[in-house]
């Protein structure tokens, strides 16, 4: 148990999961990756907010800011140890680490999600998925844990291995430490998160929006897929969604370093997450660069999603 005097949420986050018996290596990594954070929010704050003049694999304009988050997070991957294979955001592939997988983990991560709020001063995040072995293209479920980190007026860490979904907070110290424990979700929600434009949603999801407004649902949606993610989690009530629009048939947000992980978390808290017609977590990932529709959020609201796809938009 923690140090005499000391209770479960005052010990750090590596005690934390020593004494919730994760294994060594995935300890290891998890705390390497919060490491990370410390140097990406000292990014944030003192960083060039400029663009780095160069593109990511989407055509997306790479801020100096990604570029940063991703050669922090690589680096302490890199030497972590425990990494067989890495992919992010600003990779054009995955990048090797070791050819020994045995007890080790692959990592997907998005280093700097939100990355078009940072000159306006919202809040952004850090989202990672660990899977075992060597191998990243294959269903999200079959991950061992994820993470996000969300630097807002407070740098918090939400993850989960499998057992419940736990929330950290940094404190003066910049140690992280327990806030929440086994975070769940009702089954129905008060606040719905909508991405993408309007006028490009299909019928099914024009109907599934007008009925959540109908039901008196607030509109939460602030442009980072972390934030809003949090939001719907630590209220306990509420989904996401960044559907299939009429110009992006896929929808915008990528599978692998984003859904996936999310996904995983929201699972976990007892939610859904859904492409319209089938967990997100079950979609085997045929490029590591592949994009989903997702509703997530709470059970019934992401059931009324697909429901509506199929009254409206027929099976796919
Ligand atoms: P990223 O900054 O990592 O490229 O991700 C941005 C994503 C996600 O954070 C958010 O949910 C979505 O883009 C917002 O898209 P819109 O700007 O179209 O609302
Ligand atoms: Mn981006
Ligand atoms: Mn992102
Ligand atoms: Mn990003």
């Amino acid at each position: 148990m923690s140090e005499p005097g000391k209770t479960k949420f005052q010990v750090d986050l590596r005690r934390h999961l020593r004494e919730t018996g994760v294994e060594d290596n995935l300890t290891h990594l998890i705390c390497e990756i919060a490491e990370a954070s410390k140097y990406i929010i000292h990014s944030i704050r003192t960083g060039d907010l400029g663009v780095a003049g160069t593109s990511n694999l989407y055509g997306e304009k790479q801020l100096a800011l990604d570029v940063l988050a991703d050669r922090i997070l690589r680096k302490r991957l890199d030497h972590s140890g425990v990494v067989v294979n890495m992919m992010s955001e600003e990779m054009d592939q995955i990048i090797p680490v070791s050819t020994d997988w045995e007890g080790k983990y692959s990592v997907a991560f998005d280093p700097l999600d939100g990355s078009s709020l940072v000159d306006v001063n919202l809040a952004v995040g850090t989202i990672v998925a660990i899977f075992p072995g060597y191998d990243l293209l294959r269903p999200g479920r079959e991950q061992v844990a994820a993470i996000y980190i969300l630097y807002g007026p407070r740098t918090t860490l939400v993850y989960s291995v499998g057992d419940g979904v736990y929330e950290f907070g940094m404190n003066n110290l910049m140690e992280y430490t327990l806030l929440r424990e086994h975070i769940t979700l009702k089954p129905k929600g008060n606040l719905y998160s909508p991405g993408g434009l309007r006028n490009q949603y299909t019928p099914g999801v024009e109907n599934y929006v007008s009925t959540l407004e109908k039901r008196g649902v607030k509109l939460r949606y602030s442009g980072g897929f972390v934030p809003d993610i949090n939001q719907v989690l630590l209220k306990g009530e509420g989904v996401f969604l960044y559907p299939h629009l009429k110009d992006l048939p896929r929808g915008k947000l990528r599978l692998l370093f984003e859904l996936s992980p999310m996904a995983y978390l929201v699972e976990q808290a007892g939610g859904a997450a859904s492409d319209g017609h089938q967990p997100i977590l079950d979609l085997l990932p045929t490029q590591i660069h592949e994009r989903a529709p997702v509703f997530i959020g709470c059970k019934d609201d992401v059931a009324l999603a697909e429901e509506m796809l199929r009254t409206y938009e027929g099976k796919k």
